[in-house]
């Protein structure tokens, strides 16, 4: 190569690196072919309950820190719940009256949220629930929503994605008859099995670095599925149901099969779609949850991947996780393998919203980390709505980077996206999206149940840092005609 065709390919190639948002000292994170799979993954336990003579099931977590020892050799700080990292998975049934009782050994305030769960506000553990170290909070409520892949994590104002990022969080399994009657893959940890998905970047010391991240918010190099390095799943039956739960403070997913072989996309964040997706790779925000089904031949072996990230925008979102390639999870197959279930044709069919029967229309507008041009204030309700109504609510983000949008309390339904149908993936019910660079997203959602005119619920950005620095509001619902009973609500209107 000639020395000039040198500087020529240098400087393209710094270019590209600039067109592409990535600065040349942060190239694009690849771990593919490199992580060794020697671990196996760690499945959480199921959380204990007990019942008593009311029928109403108590579950006992303690949210506490300890130490972690991902790799060998260096221990790193943590925090969970039951244990050091992580917690313990909760299952329901629909029509369970749970009590969950919470114990704060942290050093610091925390709350617990039930992401995805229909629940009354005081029960949501949003930040108007905080638990001082020491303390206790015990919500209950009545599990009724359909079988799905839940999530909790801690919700403290300004500092979650501080706890969240240090391993707080837990899956919260709901089932219910209607998908207990399906061939589904169902035994805990052997067929169905919980995949929780964090990145994390580790400092000199073993410890998780919280500093970096541009403007999603940071963004880690190594991967822990379930807490585990180099996770390796040795699988005994021909389907493999996956719970994925992007449960990262902002990095998005691309997970597909390092064969390219189809997976089946049963369910999404609220629950079974009305029909199984056959598709290549399944994205995921911050929050996000899918089931998968994955078939697998006796004695082989296959790698869960993550690459070709779609953020959308003007190819600026390199600096976001775009370009990154990570392996996630290896699977490897039994040489003998038990039917586990099939692939059934049909699911449960998915009840329709109507927006003929929407009486409330609003409009959110992300851009400059707030919503509608404020940042949150906990003293100020945002938005009204009457219990039982049905809701348009039209979400756009107005910015060339990518946002999010979860709404506490319902699932939603997604009407259109840019003005289209959405695609088979966003069709089912969904609690949390991604925003792609200025979009517009019409959302359907009904408010059953649970009127308090005191304690709102939250709608914000679940990309932690921006919903830690205000990207959120607050909604009350209440009884047809009631006002929210929240002081100081300048800046409040209803429907
Ligand atoms: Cu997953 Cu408001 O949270
Ligand atoms: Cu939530
Ligand atoms: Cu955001």
């Amino acid at each position: 190569m000639s020395r000039t065709t040198a500087i020529l390919v240098i400087t393209l190639t710094a270019l590209a690196a600039l067109l592409s948002g990535c600065s040349a000292n942060t190239p694009p994170v690849d771990t593919v072919g490199t992580v060794a799979f020697a671990t196996p993954l760690k499945i959480p336990p199921i959380a204990e309950s007990v019942t008593d003579a009311t029928g109403r099931r108590t579950v006992d977590l303690t949210a506490e820190e300890g130490e972690s020892r991902f790799t060998t050799g260096t221990t790193t700080e943590t925090a969970g719940f039951d244990g050091p990292y992580l917690g313990p998975t909760i299952v329901a049934d629909r029509g369970d009256h749970v009590r969950i009782r919470v114990h704060n050994a942290l050093d610091e305030p925390t709350t617990v949220h039930w992401h995805g769960m229909h629940l009354p506000a005081k029960a949501d553990g949003g930040p108007h629930q905080p638990i001082d170290p020491g303390d206790d909070w015990a919500p209950e409520w009545t599990v009724d929503q359909p079988a799905g892949t839940l999530w909790y994590h801690p919700h403290p104002h300004g500092e979650t994605a501080h706890q969240v990022g240090r391993g707080m969080a837990g899956m919260f399994i709901v089932r219910e008859e209607a998908e207990a009657a399906l061939p589904l893959p169902r035994e805990y940890g052997v067929d169905d099995v919980p995949v929780i998905v964090q990145d994390v970047r580790f400092d000199d010391d073993g410890g998780f670095a919280t500093d970096g991240g541009d403007y999603v918010g940071p963004l880690g190099d190594t991967l822990l599925v379930n807490g585990t390095v180099g996770p390796r799943f040795e699988a005994t039956t021909d389907v493999v149901r996956l719970r994925l739960l992007n449960a990262s403070p902002a990095r998005v997913y691309r997970f597909a099969l390092d064969d390219g072989r189809d997976l089946a996309l049963v369910a999404t964040d609220g629950g079974l779609l009305d029909a199984p997706f056959a598709t290549r790779s399944v994205q995921l925000s911050p929050g996000e949850r899918a089931e998968v089904l994955v078939r697998l031949a006796a004695g082989e072996t296959v790698r869960m991947q993550s690459h070709g990230v779609d953020l959308g925008g003007d190819g600026s979102n390199g600096s976001n996780g775009a370009a990154d390639r990570f392996d996630v999870l290896e699977l490897v197959a039994s040489d003998t393998l038990r039917t586990a279930g099939t692939v059934p044709a049909t699911l449960v069919p998915v009840q329709r919203l109507d927006d003929l029967d929407a009486t409330a229309e609003r409009r959110f507008v992300l851009d400059g980390k707030q919503i509608n041009q404020q940042k949150m204030d906990p003293s100020r309700i945002d938005e009204v709505v009457t219990v039982g109504s049905t809701e348009v609510w039209n979400v756009r983000n107005n910015m060339a980077q990518p946002h999010s949008f979860h709404v506490h309390d319902v699932q939603f339904q997604m009407l259109t996206v840019e003005g289209a149908p959405p695609p088979p993936e966003l069709a089912g019910w969904k609690d949390t999206i991604l925003l792609r660079p200025n979009s517009d997203y019409r959302l359907i959602m009904r408010f059953d149940d649970y009127a308090d005119p005191e304690i709102p619920y939250m709608y914000h950005c679940h990309l932690l840092v921006h919903e830690d620095e205000g990207m959120m509001g607050q909604f009350v619902v209440v009884e047809s005609g009631d006002e929210p009973a929240v002081p100081d609500r300048h800046g409040g209107h209803g429907g």
